[in-house]
């Protein structure tokens, strides 16, 4: 593994266009279960039956108590992780420029990286289903379920639910940075989700080194990844840091 890093960070270190594609996986050490494998919570309940739209819109009320108030109360309490801090040192380095993250609990955000798409919406925000009015999350009270608004509409999640599109702005600036990346780092995603999953063969088809970090291997492992690195991104990300940091100049200190 040791140098898998030290090539992943050869790299990345004259890397100016690196683009990294998020899921689950990055936050899980920050307290958020994934979906899927170990302790995943589509391996607890049906996605389609709490995470599809039509499911929420059938049953706003059992869609809110059996996922989504739990989502609440994990995400109000999940703090970046070194896998978040390492990308927006990355950004910083001026070799990461953006985050194409899967989740929607803001953590890349939080830890300071600044461009930041949201492929699947953020739970940071609701949605009135009536008059379309957008209230922050941390401001609704969950005394009542489903949470309405002042005009008496039901609120939702502003994140995307399985049979909804992807926020069209989200989906074609991250096929045009795919396409333009010079390397993809993709982290904790078990790439079975798509159109999310498809970036890093756009990446791949247009000459950029793809790296993954999971513990586990993944669809793109054994087909496009050049550098797969097994194992969990608290354990990885510093490391791969690091060896950066030492093929970087150092700070002009004059
Ligand atoms: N570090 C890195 N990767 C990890 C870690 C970790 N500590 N722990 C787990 N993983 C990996 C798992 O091996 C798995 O491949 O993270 C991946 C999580 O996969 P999913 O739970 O499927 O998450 P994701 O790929 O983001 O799912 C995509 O599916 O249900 C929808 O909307 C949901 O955005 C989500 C989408």
């Amino acid at each position: 593994m040791p140098d898998l890093i030290e090539r992943s960070a050869d790299i990345l270190a004259r890397a100016t266009s690196a683009v990294a594609l998020t899921g689950a996986g990055i936050s899980v050490e920050s307290g958020i279960p994934p979906f899927r494998g170990k302790g995943g919570l589509w391996e607890k309940m049906d996605p389609m039956k709490v995470a599809h739209i039509d499911a929420f819109l059938e049953d706003p009320e059992g869609v809110w108590n059996l996922l989504i108030k739990d989502m609440k109360t994990v995400l109000d309490k999940a703090r970046p992780n070194s896998g978040h801090t390492v990308l927006a040192d990355l950004e910083r380095l001026g070799i990461l420029k953006t985050v194409i993250t899967q989740n929607v609990d803001g953590l890349h955000q939080m830890a300071g990286n600044s461009d930041v798409i949201e492929f699947h919406g953020n739970f940071a925000w609701q949605r009135c289903l009536d008059c379309n009015r957008s209230i922050e999350t941390s401001r609704v009270d969950l005394a009542q379920i489903p949470p309405r608004c002042r005009c008496g509409g039901i609120l939702r999640p502003d994140c995307v639910f399985f049979g909804e599109m992807i926020p069209h702005e989200a989906l074609i600036r991250s096929q045009k940075l795919s396409a333009a990346c010079d390397v993809m780092l993709v982290i904790g995603t078990s790439a079975m989700v798509q159109p999310a999953a498809t970036m890093p063969f756009i990446a791949k088809d247009n000459g950029a080194v793809i790296i993954e970090i999971n513990p586990e291997p993944t669809p793109l492992t054994s087909r496009i990844s050049n550098l797969p690195l097994l194992g969990n991104a608290c354990s990885i990300m510093p490391r791969l840091a690091a060896a950066i940091r030492q093929r970087m100049p150092l700070p002009d200190n004059r």
